[in-house]
């Protein structure tokens, strides 16, 4: 009896998981210039869009996975626009700011300021998650380690052609 109400509490925590991950998630998918990046092709077959909603569901599993404390809402927001650079980077390689590798951080933080109201958290992830390649942006905020690390999982996924989700998985 006892196993069967700690399944029922351990469902119902992760429905509710999941729905608070929608809400959030979504808020920003529904913007106009969000909306773009379904258009945008990140690695092999997924958009930006595909990438940036499975980065922010894979950070989360990963500080679950850890067991570590950690903002939920900064986490899915940061996630969710880290690669909010707008463009499309296997045509347009050099932006002006220098090479994509190394610049996107900075176009991404910029065009999410212009759009949304963001924390110092959210910001240092968007700003810091290509860390290692951008050496001097060492991650200060445990969010952004978390989304600095699901982020080379997923474009290992998707440069693979490994990864089960499109646009819509992790947002029905
Ligand atoms: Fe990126
Ligand atoms: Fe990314």
């Amino acid at each position: 009896m006892k196993t069967m109400a700690r399944r029922t509490t351990k469902k119902t925590a992760l429905m509710r998981e999941r729905e608070y991950f929608r809400k959030i998630a979504s808020a920003l998918a529904e913007h106009e210039d969000m909306q773009k990046t379904k258009k945008l092709t990140q690695h092999g077959n997924v958009s930006v869009f595909a990438h940036s909603v499975a980065v922010a569901h894979y950070s989360i599993k990963l500080a679950k996975k850890l067991g570590i404390a950690f903002d939920r809402r900064s986490l899915i927001r940061g996630a969710m626009l880290h690669d909010f650079f707008l463009y499309d980077w296997h045509k347009t390689n050099n932006v002006g700011d220098g090479l994509h590798g190394f610049a996107h951080p900075a176009t991404a933080s910029k065009n999410a300021l212009r759009d949304f109201c963001l924390n110092k958290r959210e910001l240092d992830i968007i700003r810091k998650h290509m860390w290692p390649l951008t050496l001097t942006k060492l991650p200060l905020h445990r969010e952004s380690w978390l989304v600095c690390i699901a982020d080379k999982y997923c474009s290992l996924l998707e440069t693979l052609g490994l990864n089960k989700y499109d646009d819509d998985t992790f947002l029905n």
